[in-house]
């Protein structure tokens, strides 16, 4: 890893500006990003969620930009933000009863829908789909950017594509210093995995990408609804990006449910350089001086979420050939955390 010091001449150097978020500078930092993004330019800004790589959702040739500084696909559609929920209605006509009881219950934060488009919103916004995601961040510099740039915007993960996205504004840096104009550092991201992405069809509630809206969260609050995550090959080409490797570490990663000690031996005598991502629970498994990369309490899978991709990023600089991972139960915000586990393992 740089130090900061360097981070900020290199950035200086690559014309991408770094603005670090303190309680005295917000101000500054929301002028900036907002000149940034109605004059056509790239922002990387926190939300709760991860960070984005935000652009004017209403200017096609900056939409074009976050594809080029990601090395994204063009056919990966972005996520639409929006500040208020008066702004959804240029986006589309169709909101169900279903999808508005949601958005009452959910907004502002993290859960993003899929909605028909109106025609007008750009293609490259919807990866050529007759669909377009929006979502209302929670974050307050999220929330008062979305204010000051009057426009909504269009915000993929800051991430090079395939890696895991950015959960802090050094991840940002590391991925797309010298491809962006601005880059606002607001510290750890708080939930660290990406928004729940939902596809409302009829009466039936589609999950197409598990977050920290979890599904139980989601079936509570439409009791009559079934709520269910999209499994089959048909459902999941709704949402592209699903297609794609995501989240992926350099080194192999291996989920485990069992011992974890012992698959660390089992590798060590084939040659192989470990590393281990565990909870608390794990951790005395381990000496200090081996590589471990500790989460938190298995009992607390918001922290455990929170960190994930910083884990996941670690060992990148820590060169290993295999990284082990501790499994977690799949309900709940677990479902999201071994979605992302799962995706990263799947080379
Ligand atoms: O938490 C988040 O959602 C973050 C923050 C920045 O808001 N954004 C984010 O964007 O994770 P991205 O582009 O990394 O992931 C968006 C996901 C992709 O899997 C994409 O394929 C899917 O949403 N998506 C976007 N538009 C879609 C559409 N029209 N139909 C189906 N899936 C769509
Ligand atoms: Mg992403």
């Amino acid at each position: 890893m740089l130090s900061l010091p360097t981070y900020i001449r290199l950035a200086k150097e690559m014309k991408t500006r770094l603005i670090e978020l303190t309680s005295s500078n917000t101000e500054h930092a929301l002028s900036e990003a907002s000149l940034v993004i109605k004059s056509g330019g790239l922002v990387v800004f926190p939300t709760e969620t991860v960070y984005g790589l935000g652009a004017d959702a209403t200017n096609e040739e900056a939409l074009k930009k976050i594809f080029v500084a990601k090395g994204r696909p063009s056919d990966n559609p972005i996520i639409v933000h929006i500040a208020n929920i008066s702004e959804l209605s240029k986006l589309t006509d169709e909101v169900s009863i279903i999808e508005s009881k949601l958005i009452e219950k959910f907004w502002p934060g993290p859960l993003t829908f899929i909605f028909n488009k109106k025609n007008f919103v750009p293609a490259v916004l919807s990866g050529g789909l007759e669909t377009v995601a929006v979502r209302m961040p929670a974050h307050p510099f999220a929330h008062e950017l979305l204010l000051r740039a009057g426009v909504p915007i269009g915000a993929p993960s800051a991430n090079t594509s395939g890696r895991p996205s950015g959960t802090t504004g050094a991840h940002a840096l590391d991925d797309l210093m010298g491809k962006v104009d601005l880059i606002i550092d607001g510290g750890s991201s708080e939930i660290g995995v990406e928004s729940t992405v939902v596809r409302v069809l009829d009466k039936k509630i589609l999950i197409l990408r598990a977050g920290s809206v979890t599904r139980e969260m989601i079936q509570d609050s439409i009791p009559e609804s079934e709520v269910d995550f999209a499994l089959d090959k048909k459902d999941l080409d709704a949402s592209p990006g699903t297609r794609y490797r995501h989240y992926a570490p350099n080194a192999r990663l291996e989920i485990i449910s069992g011992d974890m000690a012992l698959r660390k031996v089992e590798l060590e005598k084939e040659g192989k350089k470990v590393g281990i991502i565990c909870s608390n629970a794990n951790k005395d498994l381990f000496s200090p001086d081996e590589k471990v990369f500790i989460l938190g309490d298995r009992g607390d899978l918001g922290e455990i979420s929170k960190n994930l991709y910083q884990a996941l990023r670690y060992f990148d600089a820590h060169l290993v050939d295999v990284v082990l991972c501790e499994s977690f139960p799949e309900d709940g915000l677990g479902k999201a955390i071994m979605d992302r586990l799962k995706k990263a393992s799947n080379a």
